[in-house]
């Protein structure tokens, strides 16, 4: 079994293909396990061979990709939708719930909230992706959750984590969410590489400096990604939206590259759709979170603000800047945590091009 599990094909690591395993293998014959985010059913599979036959387990996505084999296993039923829209239309009561679905603050929040009172108390909420930085609005979820008292007794390996639930705690308020994201900034604000490597921030900055531009229609965003994607919010260009390199056509457009293979991009505008080079920018994360700090210091936030159009996201953002200072507004852009946050906010599974 243990080869068996190592070698699925989950989208996690070893240790939490074990973790996952040890959570499933625990539970009492006839358990009611909820799976958000079922992929090609990697993890549905490791659940269900730890089990040994114990378990029945409803998996949840959005997408149907669910092989043939695991589709006819006895104990497993597929159920296509959100978690948020399946937990609204049956009532479980649930012994687990594997949370790897939609990784943004608000699509996590809204799926785990919508079972949330189908939980046993004393259920187990397993979650993956949490202790990493690439989805950061997951981690402020979960880590509410267990700073408030809802979840605890965690256990961790790697980025999953796995706790209890306790339904005597209320569920968190928005200010809640507030203070996990501001101790997040305190205590995972990481040196850029450009800090580490001892360079001075400002002679890197200015060099990589690019101005904020205003909408205009001669104006492209390249890059379909998560960073392609935020640009495209907080500068409020709603008439194009982002394009893949080989969609350019305008020879006397501007092109501003929100993606991280900008050398390859710059060089087929360049030879093969003749762009100026003076007409192309690479707008990097540091780029985006220069913007960033000038848009809060100077323009209260504003553009950040329609970047978010989901209310507990607004929340948030709003929250987090009324309880930081200037200052500290500006070690969190100094230590990168600014870029991070509000970026991947809103990033969800399946990652798309690298940022
Ligand atoms: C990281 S994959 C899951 C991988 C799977 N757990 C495994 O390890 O084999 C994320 C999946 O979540 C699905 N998804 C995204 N948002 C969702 C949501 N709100 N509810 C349910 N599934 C969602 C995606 O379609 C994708 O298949």
């Amino acid at each position: 079994m243990l080869f068996e599990i190592a070698a699925s094909n989950a989208y996690m690591s070893d240790n939490e293909k074990f973790l996952l395993s040890l959570c499933a293998a625990s539970l009492p014959q006839g358990s009611v396990v909820v799976e958000i985010g079922a992929f090609l059913g990697g993890s549905a599979h490791i659940m269900l061979l730890a089990s040994a036959g114990r378990i029945v387990l409803h998996s949840v996505d959005i997408e149907d990709k669910i092989p043939n084999d695991l589709r006819s296993h006895r104990n497993f039923t597929f159920h296509l939708g959100t978690g948020a829209a399946v937990a609204s239309r049956e009532a479980l009561e649930v012994d687990m719930l594997f949370v790897d679905g939609d990784h943004s603050f608000r699509g996590i929040r809204e799926d785990i909230l919508a079972f949330w009172p189908q939980l046993r108390d004393g259920a187990l909420v397993v979650a993956h992706d949490v202790l990493n930085m690439q989805h950061l609005g997951v981690r402020i979820f979960v880590e509410t959750l267990l700073g408030n008292g809802n979840l605890t007794k965690p256990v961790h390996a790697d980025t999953m984590v796995a706790a209890r639930v306790d339904k005597r705690v209320a569920l968190p308020a928005a200010s809640d969410y507030v203070r996990t994201a501001r101790k997040l900034s305190q205590v995972f604000g990481r040196p850029r590489s450009w800090i580490a490597e001892g360079v001075a921030p400002a002679v890197l900055l200015s060099k990589a400096y690019v101005d904020m531009p205003p909408p205009a229609e001669d104006l492209f965003l390249v890059g379909k990604g998560k960073r392609g994607d935020f640009v495209h919010r907080f500068l409020g260009l709603d008439y194009h939206a982002p394009i893949d390199s080989w969609e350019a056509r305008r020879t006397d457009a501007r092109y501003y590259v929100c993606s991280a293979f900008f050398p390859r991009i710059f060089t087929h505008l360049v030879w093969d759709v003749r762009v100026a080079p003076e007409n192309i920018f690479d707008v990097t994360p540091q780029v985006i979170s220069r913007w960033m700090l000038q848009d809060i210091l100077n323009n209260k936030a504003k553009r950040l603000l329609n970047a978010y159009q989901v209310e507990c996201e607004r929340e948030l953002v709003s929250g987090l800047l009324n309880l930081l200072s200037e200052s500290e507004v500006y070690r969190m852009y100094e230590n990168g945590f600014l870029c991070d946050l509000f970026l991947y906010l809103t990033a969800s599974f399946p990652p798309q091009a690298t940022i």
